[in-house]
């Protein structure tokens, strides 16, 4: 069973005629995204998709998915993948790199959906490394504060490039991972705090509701 599929195309389902959309970034939303361009075809609706990452903005172009910007219009719903998802709905986000857009757009919707497998839900975040997209000169003091707070941080290195990732936005993105995180709304505030680091992955008390893909069925869970 692919629950991928079946949750991206579950949450299609979400999106009425004439909201604007924030479109999440990752292999779960391009099953979303390609869901939305068929109802859009189909059911003759008019959507404007906002992007959170070049990956969302060429599928949804591809599909003819009306986009604009985040100057142009407020976002009534945003739907978005996440790396982990915890009992309250806090997530740890940013295995694409896409982060720092991705906060934007879901946190300034007026309703923000995860959606993912149940392989995703955990107890405590943290298993995951949180994804910290920073300033290219600042590895070394952001790694020395990363260490000082008990993380063991890598810079994340391309695969099908020489060098390390280079962000949407020009950035190295690092990956640091906690032992366990309890406090996530803490911690997010945290990692924010030290200069060079743009945004990290945590997304803490911002998410409205989950769709849920297991064996068994969908489950849907609001905040
Ligand atoms: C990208 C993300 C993705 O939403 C997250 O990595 C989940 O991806 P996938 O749906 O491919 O498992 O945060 O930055």
């Amino acid at each position: 069973m692919n629950l991928k599929k079946i949750v991206g195309f579950e949450a299609a389902k979400e999106v009425k005629d004439g909201d604007i959309v924030g479109l999440g970034t990752g292999s779960t939303m391009e099953y979303f995204i390609t869901k939305l361009g068929e109802r859009i075809e189909n059911e003759e609706i008019e959507i404007m998709g906002i992007p959170t990452s070049y990956q969302s903005f060429l599928l949804a172009k591809e599909l003819n998915i009306p986009v604009t910007t985040l100057d142009e219009y407020d976002i009534d719903i945003a739907i978005d993948g996440a790396d982990e998802i915890d009992k309250d709905l806090n997530l740890i986000k940013g295995g694409g790199g896409a982060h720092t857009l991705e906060k934007i757009v879901d946190y300034s919707a007026k309703v923000f959906i995860v959606i993912a497998d149940e392989n995703k839900l955990v107890k405590n975040l943290g298993n995951f490394p949180v994804p910290l997209e920073i300033i290219s000169e600042s590895v070394k003091p952001v790694f020395s504060a990363l260490r000082d707070m008990g993380s063991e941080p890598i810079i994340r290195m391309a695969k099908h490039k020489v060098g390390p990732v280079i962000s949407d936005n020009g950035n190295f993105i690092v990956d640091a991972k906690f032992p366990i995180v309890n406090n996530p709304v803490q911690l997010e505030k945290d990692l924010n705090s030290i200069p060079g680091v743009i945004e990290n992955g945590i997304f803490s008390q911002m998410t409205d509701k989950a769709i849920i893909a297991c064996e068994n069925g969908i489950k849907k869970i609001n905040f």
